[in-house]
């Protein structure tokens, strides 16, 4: 089979696809690891299409069969509820350096959140491990809009963005 290339995930941008590899390098020894990668990919991609399986399976050197039927079985649970908006918070080394945890502790603050998804169902909020931007950390996104270099007391401005 031949590798897929980045033309064969036309939906994904080249930030998110530079995301998707560094997940993939950190687990490709790990074939136990398939379903944390297809979670975490999820999270990052949004999604879990035939390209991007296709992709994993070559990155990962595992059966094409296994990937997709692991996605299969697993992807109601990689789901979380939709807010209006999408907030993803990377905490990866490059960010948590530089002050993730304490914007963190703001936006579920600002959140008021008991679960993936805001009381209000106006934000579904996640961490990611790499947004593939670390030279920007901390980095926040917001649906499609990425925020980086976030302090504190930026968080509920941002937010407040979004209705
Ligand atoms: S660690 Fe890469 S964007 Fe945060």
């Amino acid at each position: 089979m031949s590798r897929p290339e980045y033309s064969d995930l036309a939906d994904i941008n080249r930030a998110t696809q530079e995301a998707i590899d560094r997940l993939i390098a950190d687990h490709r020894h790990s074939p136990g690891a398939i379903v944390a990668v297809l979670r975490q990919v999820h999270a990052v991609a949004g999604r879990l299409s035939p390209p991007l399986l296709d992709y994993i399976s070559a990155e990962m050197s595992l059966p094409l069969r296994l990937v997709h039927d692991v996605a299969a079985f697993h992807r109601r649970s990689f789901q979380a509820p939709e807010g209006r908006h999408s907030v993803k918070l990377c905490t990866g080394a490059a960010c948590d350096g530089r002050g993730t945890g304490p914007v963190l502790g703001r936006i579920r603050t600002v959140l008021e959140r008991k679960g993936p998804l805001s009381e209000d169902r106006r934000f579904s909020f996640d961490t990611v491990r790499c947004l593939g931007a670390c030279g920007m950390a901390p980095v926040m996104v917001v649906d499609e809009d990425t925020y980086g270099a976030i302090e504190v007391d930026q968080v509920l401005e941002i937010l407040e963005k979004y209705p």
